[in-house]
């Protein structure tokens, strides 16, 4: 089984596309803000220096097959939106994990529920994948509350998984099944 790209997937006012090198001035005005990388494994960018250094590690990660990162575009308008990628693909059991970024000023519209629906189903139709995971820390209610609408079932709780910007973390687990997929209602 192959990682590979897919064209752009689109649904009623969004479209998921691979990220390109043009995206990152948008990226860069949504990952400088504190609330947004509060969570995320890396610092809120400063410059389009740490836009670049990004960018050049998804190439890396899409030249090796293990992540496929994309940007979610608003229709229309062309704004990009946020992030969302498939990582730490592992072929032999047909599995990868999701993460998933917006920009604040688009939270609360339903917008990432939109692009990870048009994800998912290129991951398990296209792709084949059998289960798709998450990792989230317990604090992010938002983030829980998305994949929990999405049909992910809360699967446990890793204790101190982490040591990331100076504080050990916690992470919740959560895994959505190509079966589960396929049935849940929409
Ligand atoms: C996670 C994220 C994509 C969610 O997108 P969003 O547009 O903010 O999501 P919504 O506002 O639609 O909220 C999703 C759900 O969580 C609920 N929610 C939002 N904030 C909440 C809070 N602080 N407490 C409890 N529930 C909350 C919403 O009511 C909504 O529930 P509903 O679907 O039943 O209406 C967005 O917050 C984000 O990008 N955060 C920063 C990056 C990040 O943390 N990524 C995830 C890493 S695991």
């Amino acid at each position: 089984m192959v990682f590979t790209a897919p064209p752009p997937l689109h649904s009623d006012r969004l479209i998921v596309r691979v990220v390109e090198e043009r995206d990152l001035p948008a990226l860069l005005e949504i990952h400088a803000v504190d609330d947004v990388t509060r969570f995320l494994p890396y610092a809120t960018w400063q410059t389009l220096a740490d836009a670049q250094a990004w960018y050049e590690r998804a190439m890396r990660h899409h030249a090796d097959g293990s992540a496929l990162q994309f940007v979610v575009e608003a229709t229309g308008s062309g704004v990009v939106v946020g992030t969302c990628l498939l990582f730490r693909f592992d072929s032999a059991s047909a599995r990868a994990e999701i993460g998933y970024v917006l920009g604040q000023r688009h939270w609360g519209c339903g917008y990432m529920r939109e692009a990870l629906a048009s994800l998912l189903a290129f991951a398990f139709n296209e792709l084949s994948l059998r289960r798709i995971e998450a990792e989230v820390d317990p604090r992010n209610a938002a983030s829980d509350r998305l994949l929990r609408r999405l049909g992910f079932t809360h699967e446990g709780l890793l204790r101190q998984r982490w040591v990331m910007k100076g504080e050990v973390k916690d992470a919740n687990v959560y895994g959505l099944l190509r079966h589960e997929w396929s049935s849940a209602p929409r």
